[in-house]
């Protein structure tokens, strides 16, 4: 088949050449953003009258068959015809013979491309929200059940504070709005239609862009045909925002796993979302969580790929550009698929809540409030500080919790300490006095799940 293109050529492109340049193997995927995208610019022609109404019609009804066709596995890509734009262009000629030519007026693939993967990853990024979305309802429910499970916090990975699981969890949640917001910003900049850039230099044409951007949905145009067909930013942005929310899901997935340790035994997994040893009967592994985690390094890549690839191009379009395709694909598959995982992965973990109390019990994360009490009781918390880090020593020496200490025990490090001590350094209480708003208490993190649920509604 003659190339679309092969006008001024005198020999053929040479097969590896033809392999080696062709995108359809990965472009084909952008198939009915094409068409639909087509079926605009054919009928905003007829509408400026660059083409007859007939021949716009003849157009959007051999579009239509092709989106058909294609929907139903009935037509196979050539690699010859090198990308999907011509790919379709070229079954529309076939099909609908001369009129077909008259599709590519005042367009280029340059402007088509930036079109089709523009309405490709604003559907994208709504089927990602949604998945976001998903996720926080998932996390809230859980919060809500655990609002009095008691757990340790950790710095440094060293018990530090109580909190409970419900407002860990909502740790979560924060990141995951962030990401919403992200995405919905990206949004933004991806909803604006190129077409009318041409090559790269617009068009004699009297095209109506602002017809083409109302039939497909955008909210409005590019406004430099130059940057029009060589930006990616949004691209890029995109890859940046699902580099955060895999990296978000990435940690999330490390306490998971540590989580379902033996040495920490906080949950279980459920038998679904966990795999075994092919050589060791007793293992059951968290391999979902661990998947997640390891492929947060092919989001980043994909990234890195797409700066990579942009950096050095001087303006307009340059073929490099052609790579931006695989890495977004891929960011985009990598980080639904995960999302998709993630959550009935949480959804159906056993929380072994007796262990997380017993550990919030252990290793002294009540030590703050003691010396909050004693703040109280008139002592400067420096001082305070210090008169509880040797009663720490001390109990380590004499294998006993804070808890566990007599009042005469307490009173070699502080005559000011009384019977209200043990009332003050109850785990469930310290939890319930950090009442702050965004603090860990019950009621803080009720009304946190509720002004979480409240942001999902919209
Ligand atoms: N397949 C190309 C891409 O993905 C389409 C644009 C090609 N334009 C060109 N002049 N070669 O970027």
């Amino acid at each position: 088949m003659a190339k679309l293109w092969g006008g001024r050529f005198q020999k053929e492109t040479d097969q590896l050449v033809d392999d080696f340049h062709s995108s359809i193997s990965f472009d084909c995927r952008l198939y009915k953003y094409d068409i639909t995208g087509s079926m605009a610019h054919a009928q905003m022609l007829a509408r400026v009258g660059v083409i007859a109404p007939g021949e716009a019609e003849a157009i959007v009804a051999g579009l239509q068959q092709i989106l058909d066709d294609i929907e139903a596995g009935r037509v196979e890509f050539s690699v010859t015809a090198e990308d999907i734009h011509m790919n379709v262009e070229q079954m529309l000629i076939e099909r609908i013979g001369e009129v077909g030519k008259k599709l590519h007026t005042a367009r280029s693939r340059n402007d088509q491309v930036a079109l089709d993967v523009r309405m490709y990853l604003r559907d994208e990024i709504d089927a990602a929200t949604t998945l976001l979305a998903d996720l926080t309802g998932t996390l809230l429910d859980l919060a809500e059940k655990h609002t009095a499970t008691v757990m340790p916090g950790y710095t440094h990975l060293q018990r530090a504070q109580p909190i409970t699981l419900a407002h860990h969890l909502l740790a979560y949640c924060q990141m995951l709005n962030r990401d919403t917001d992200r995405l919905a910003d990206c949004r933004r900049r991806v909803n604006v239609m190129p077409l009318g850039a041409g090559a790269l230099a617009g068009t004699t044409f009297p095209l109506d862009r602002e017809y083409v951007a109302r039939e497909l949905g955008f909210a409005g145009v590019t406004e430099n045909s130059l940057d029009a067909v060589s930006d990616r930013d949004f691209a890029v942005e995109f890859c940046a925002a699902a580099s955060l929310i895999m990296m978000h899901l990435s940690r999330f997935c490390e306490e998971i796993i540590l989580w379902s340790t033996a040495e920490f035994g906080f949950i279980e997994l459920d038998d679904a979302y966990s795999t075994g040893s092919s050589m060791m009967p007793q293992k059951k592994n968290p391999d979902v969580a661990e998947l997640i985690r390891g492929k947060s390094g092919r989001v980043f890549g994909d990234l890195s790929t797409l700066l990579t690839m942009l950096k050095g191009l001087p303006l307009a379009y340059n073929k490099d550009m052609q790579e931006d395709k695989e890495a977004l694909f891929d960011a985009v598959d990598t980080v639904k698929k995960c999302l998709q995982a993630f959550r009935p992965m949480v959804a159906t973990m056993r929380v072994k809540d007796n262990n997380m109390a017993q550990a919030a019990r252990g290793g002294f994360t009540n030590a703050t409030d003691l010396a909050d009490y004693l703040v109280q009781r008139g002592i400067a918390f420096r001082e305070a500080h210090e008169i509880v880090g040797r009663a720490v020593a001390y109990c380590l020496e004499h294998q006993k919790s804070l808890e566990e200490l007599s009042l005469e025990e307490y009173h070699q490090f502080s005559p000011a300490i009384e019977a209200g001590v043990y009332q003050a350094i109850d785990i469930a209480r310290c939890v319930e006095g950090r009442s702050v708003t965004g603090g860990p208490a019950p009621t803080a993190v009720q009304e946190a799940i509720r002004a979480a649920r409240e942001r999902l509604k919209v």
